[in-house]
């Protein structure tokens, strides 16, 4: 069966332990390879990943591209408005058409029922590069990232800040599959999707929903914010004037835990979700977060091609 990764639960815990291990396995043994040498195992040699973008992106395309070069194979871009899908092809003739002449298909989109279907018209795998409803590649990075700082992710306490969005919905997911809690913090009328918090509360996960920021960071191993504002949303005067009191700085910091880490899946807007303090500071962890979208989405490649 073809193996699509549109969310995290498509692969499961053990399948996302699996890939987090062999991301950071990975990444150790190519320390000082040149960034565009294939590894020397080349798993992905002669593959060909389509990557569509319906929305920009700066490290999803580049980590794509990087982890195929690093696999051994290669990658073709596909900016949806300079191709047919941008004037009207549909998504299932493209999935068709992109099913014969690549191995694999990796696509950014806004509505996520568009994976979707994507999925259901596409004979080789589908990878979610951010919908408006998840990021599952953003998490296996982000997780990979806490693991790599000393920390295990059974029992961790993620406090989460700002917009219930994207990132968060993956997150919530991943602590489902990996046992980990979560304390999301954002103002009333911007929470996250009620069905991913029910099914990571069913597999044993502890979610908590406060509007309090410092109950949220207090006692913290990991914080994690993201923009206020997503790609796509409208309204953001409201959104950024509800969330001004979600901000990540100094002071929300010295809520945490000493040791506590600091993550943001870039790009940041510096001085709205986060403070140059605090991105720039000692617990920020951010530059290492976006380094690990190249490995983690070396598992995640090699987990759809059934090498994991
Ligand atoms: N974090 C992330 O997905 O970044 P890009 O939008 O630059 O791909
Ligand atoms: N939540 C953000 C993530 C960008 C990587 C967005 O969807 O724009």
């Amino acid at each position: 069966m073809t193996r699509h990764f549109l969310e995290l639960s498509d692969a499961g815990g053990d399948a996302l332990a699996a890939m987090i291990g062999d991301a950071i396995e990975r990444k150790a043994w190519r320390k000082d390879v040149p960034k565009g040498a294939p590894d020397g195992d080349a798993p992905l040699a002669g593959r060909v990943l389509a990557m569509v973008f319906e929305k920009n992106s700066t490290r999803t395309r580049v980590s794509f591209d990087m982890a195929m070069r690093q696999l051994g194979g290669s990658a073709i871009v596909l900016d949806a408005g300079t191709t047919q899908l941008g004037r009207g092809e549909t998504i299932a003739d493209t999935a068709r058409v992109l099913s014969r002449m690549a191995d694999a298909i990796m696509i950014r989109t806004d509505d996520h029922a568009k994976i979707e279907e994507m999925a259901a018209h596409a004979s080789v795998p589908v990878i979610n590069g951010l919908t408006d409803r998840s990021h599952p590649c953003q998490i296996v990075a982000d997780l990979q990232t806490v693991v790599e700082h000393g920390k295990a992710l059974p029992g961790l306490e993620l406090a989460w800040l700002g917009d219930g969005n994207n990132v968060l919905n993956s997150i919530v997911e991943a602590a489902g599959l990996l046992k980990f809690n979560v304390r999301i913090a954002v103002p009333e009328g911007y929470d996250s999707d009620p069905a991913y918090i029910e099914r990571a509360r069913a597999l044993g996960a502890r979610i908590t929903v406060t509007r309090d920021p410092r109950e949220a960071a207090s006692g913290a191993d990991v914080v994690v914010t993201d923009t206020w504002v997503s790609m796509g949303q409208q309204g953001a005067e409201a959104r950024i004037a509800a969330m001004t009191p979600y901000q990540v700085n100094a002071e929300l910091m010295q809520q945490t835990r000493a040791d506590a880490l600091f993550l943001h899946c870039l790009p940041a807007h510096r001085g709205e979700e986060v403070t140059d303090a605090v991105i720039d500071g000692p617990r920020s962890v951010v530059w290492d977060e976006a380094e690990n979208r190249i490995h983690a989405q070396k598992s995640v490649l090699r987990w759809v091609f059934g090498q994991l």
